[in-house]
C-alpha cells in the first residue's frame, strides 16, 4: 500500500488521541495530533504574556510551529487547552497551521491525523474518516479519572463545565467548525471500552485497505 490517510475527528476528551494512537501503531503510520499545533500557539501567547486575542502575534506563533518538535507534555495543561481553543477561531492561524498538516499528511506512507477538521478541511480525500463522540457527561468522567490516575485533583462538575464551553467553541466558530464530514463513520463510544473503540475502527479500515489492495 504507497499510502493510506486516516482522518479522526471529535470533541475535546472524546478518546479520538488514544484511538489515533492505537491506530498507528497497529497499521504503521506516522501520527499527527493537530490539536498540539494549536496548543503550541496558545502556549507561545501564554510564555509571552501576550493576550489570546491578539491574532497577528497568533500568526506569528503559528508561522514558528515546529511540527517535529510539539512536546505533549508542556502542552497538556488545562490553561494551554483553553489558549488553543482560543486562537484556533482565527482564520489565518488556521490557514498556516491547516498548510503545515497537509504537508505532513502528504509525505509517502501515509498518516494518521487527528483533531477538528481533518475529514472537512485538512484532508477531505482521506481514505477513511472516523468522527469520534462521547456524551459530554462520560467525557468528563474519562477526564477525571485521568487526571485522578496521575496523582491529580480536579471536580467533575468544572471538567463538565469546562468540556461543555470547550465544545461550544469549536461547534459555533465560524471557520471549520467541529463537525463530521458527509463521509465520516461515527462511533459513539460512550459505551465502548478503547478496546472495542479500537476494534469497530479497525473493522472499518480493514474493508477499505482490502478494496484498495484489490482494485
Ligand atoms: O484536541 P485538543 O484538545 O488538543 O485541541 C485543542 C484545541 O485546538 C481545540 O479546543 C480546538 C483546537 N483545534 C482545532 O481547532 N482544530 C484541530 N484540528 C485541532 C484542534
Amino acid at each position: 500500500m504507497n499510502s493510506f490517510t486516516i482522518a479522526i475527528d471529535g470533541p475535546a476528551a472524546s478518546g479520538k488521541g488514544t484511538l489515533a494512537r492505537r491506530l498507528a501503531d497497529y497499521y504503521h503510520l506516522r501520527l499527527l495530533d493537530t490539536g498540539l499545533t494549536y496548543r503550541a500557539v496558545g502556549h507561545a501567547l501564554l510564555t509571552h504574556g501576550l493576550p489570546l486575542d491578539n491574532e497577528s502575534a497568533a500568526e506569528t506563533a503559528a508561522r514558528q510551529v515546529d511540527l517535529s518538535n510539539l512536546d505533549k507534555h508542556t502542552l497538556s495543561a488545562h490553561a494551554v487547552a483553553d489558549a488553543a481553543s482560543r486562537v484556533a477561531v482565527f482564520p489565518q492561524v488556521r490557514k498556516i497551521l491547516v498548510d503545515k498538516q497537509r504537508a505532513f499528511a502528504a509525505q509517502p506512507g501515509g498518516a494518521v491525523l487527528d483533531g477538528r477538521d481533518i475529514g472537512t478541511v485538512v484532508c477531505p480525500n482521506a481514505d477513511v474518516k472516523l468522527y469520534v463522540t462521547a456524551s459530554a457527561e462520560v467525557r468528563a468522567g474519562r477526564r477525571l479519572r485521568d487526571i485522578e490516575s496521575r496523582g491529580g485533583h480536579a471536580e467533575l462538575a468544572e471538567i463538565l463545565a469546562d468540556i461543555v464551553l470547550r465544545d461550544a467553541r469549536d461547534t459555533d466558530r465560524a471557520d471549520s467548525p467541529l463537525r463530521p464530514a458527509a463521509d465520516a463513520h461515527l462511533l459513539d463510544t460512550s459505551e465502548m471500552s478503547i478496546e472495542a473503540a479500537f476494534l469497530a475502527a479497525k473493522s472499518i479500515i480493514d474493508v477499505v485497505m482490502a478494496k484498495r489492495s484489490t482494485a
